[in-house]
C-alpha cells in the first residue's frame, strides 16, 4: 500500500457522500420515491468510481470544487445503473450493499423511477460547474452521456442479457465488460482529469488506457467474486451469475484463467501510467485495490 493512500480513500469518500447527501431530495413526503433515491446512494458502497475522479484529478494538481459535482454524477450514474442491473427483468438480485435491493425495500415501480430519477441527478450535478470553462463543462456532459449511454453502459448490460443462456466468444465478453462496467470508469478517471487542468490529448489518452485496463479488471474481478467470494462479505449475492447462466470471464476462461487475466490488466494499467509522477500514486493504488479486493 502506498503511502497516504487510507487516507485519501477516506477523503475522497467523506466529499462525495457530502455532496449527495446535499444533491438528493429529502425524503419525508408520502411518495416512497424519494427514500428510495436516498436509500439506493447513501452511506455504502466502495465509492471507486468517485475515487478514481479525485485520484486523476489529483495526479494533475490541486483538487478544485468542481471535482466534487464531476465525482457526484458517475456515482449517481453507477447508483441508478444498480438499482436497474437489480431488477427482476435483469439480474432479479435480492441483496445489494448487505440490504435489500431498492425493488424489494420499496417496490418495482419505484425502483425503475429511483433509477431514472437518479441519472437525471447525474447530469444536472454537471450544470453546476463554475471552474472549468463552459465548452469543457459541455464535453464533460457528453461524456458522461455516451459512457452511461446506448454507446457505453446501457450497451453493455444489452450485450450481458443477450449473452446469458446463450455462449459467447471472448471478443464478445471483452466488449460488453468494456461497456457495462470500463465505459463509465474511463469517464470517471478522463473527467476528473479534464476537471482539473488545461490537459494535452497524449497524457488524457494514457490516462484513458489506464482507465480501459482498470475498468475491465473491475469487471473480471466482479466475475472472479461471484464465483469464490462470500454474500456476506460481498454484500450481494455469491453464485448470482452461476445460477442464471451469464457468461462470464470465470465461466469462458474459469477461475484460474481469469485470475490470469486479472493480472495481465493490472501490468497494462501500471505500465500506461509510467510517465506519470508521484502525484499519480493513488491511481497506482487503485489498481492494486481492484484486483486484491475482496468486496
Ligand atoms: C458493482 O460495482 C457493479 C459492477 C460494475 C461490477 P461496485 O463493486 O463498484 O459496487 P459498489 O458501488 O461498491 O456497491
Ligand atoms: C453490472 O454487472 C454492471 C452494471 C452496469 C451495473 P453485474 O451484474 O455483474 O454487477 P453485480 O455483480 O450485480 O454487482
Ligand atoms: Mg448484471
Ligand atoms: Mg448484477
Ligand atoms: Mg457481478
Amino acid at each position: 500500500m502506498r503511502q497516504g493512500f487510507d487516507s485519501f480513500l477516506e477523503a475522497s469518500r467523506k466529499r462525495v457522500e457530502q455532496q449527495l447527501q446535499h444533491c438528493l431530495p429529502q425524503s419525508g413526503n408520502k411518495l416512497p420515491l424519494n427514500a428510495a433515491l436516498r436509500y439506493s446512494t447513501l452511506d455504502q458502497g466502495k465509492r471507486i468510481r468517485p475515487c478514481l475522479v479525485y485520484a486523476a484529478a489529483h495526479a494533475l494538481g490541486p483538487i478544485n470544487r468542481d471535482i466534487d459535482f464531476v465525482a457526484a454524477a458517475v456515482e449517481l450514474i453507477h447508483c441508478y445503473s444498480l438499482i436497474h442491473d437489480d431488477l427482476p427483468a435483469m439480474d432479479d438480485d435480492d441483496l445489494r450493499r448487505g440490504r435489500p435491493t431498492c425493488h424489494i425495500a420499496y417496490d418495482e415501480a419505484t425502483a425503475i423511477l429511483a433509477g431514472d430519477g437518479l441519472q437525471a441527478l447525474a447530469f444536472e450535478q454537471l450544470t453546476q460547474l463554475t471552474i472549468v470553462s463552459p465548452t469543457t463543462a459541455l464535453s464533460l456532459i457528453r461524456e458522461l452521456a455516451q459512457a452511461a449511454g446506448a454507446t457505453g453502459m446501457v450497451k453493455g448490460q444489452a450485450m450481458d442479457l443477450f449473452a446469458t443462456d446463450t455462449a459467447v466468444d471472448l471478443a464478445y465478453l471483452e466488449a460488453m465488460h468494456l461497456h457495462k462496467t470500463g465505459d463509465l470508469i474511463v469517464a470517471s478517471i478522463s473527467m476528473g482529469a479534464q476537471s482539473n487542468a488545461c490537459i494535452d490529448p497524449q497524457t488524457l489518452e494514457k490516462l484513458r488506457a489506464y482507465g480501459r485496463a482498470i475498468g475491465l479488471a473491475f469487471q473480471v474481478k466482479d466475475d472472479i467474486l461471484d464465483n469464490e467470494g462470500n454474500t456476506a462479505v460481498l454484500g450481494k449475492q455469491a453464485g448470482a451469475d452461476q445460477r442464471h447462466n451469464k457468461s462470464t470471464y470465470t465461466s469462458l476462461l474459469g477461475n484460474e484463467g481469469a485470475k490470469e487475466m486479472l493480472n495481465l490488466l493490472h501490468k497494462q494499467a501500471i505500465t500506461a501510467l509510467e510517465q506519470f509522477d508521484g502525484r499519480a500514486d493513488h491511481l497506482r493504488s487503485i489498481a492494486d485495490f481492484i484486483v486484491n479486493r475482496n468486496y
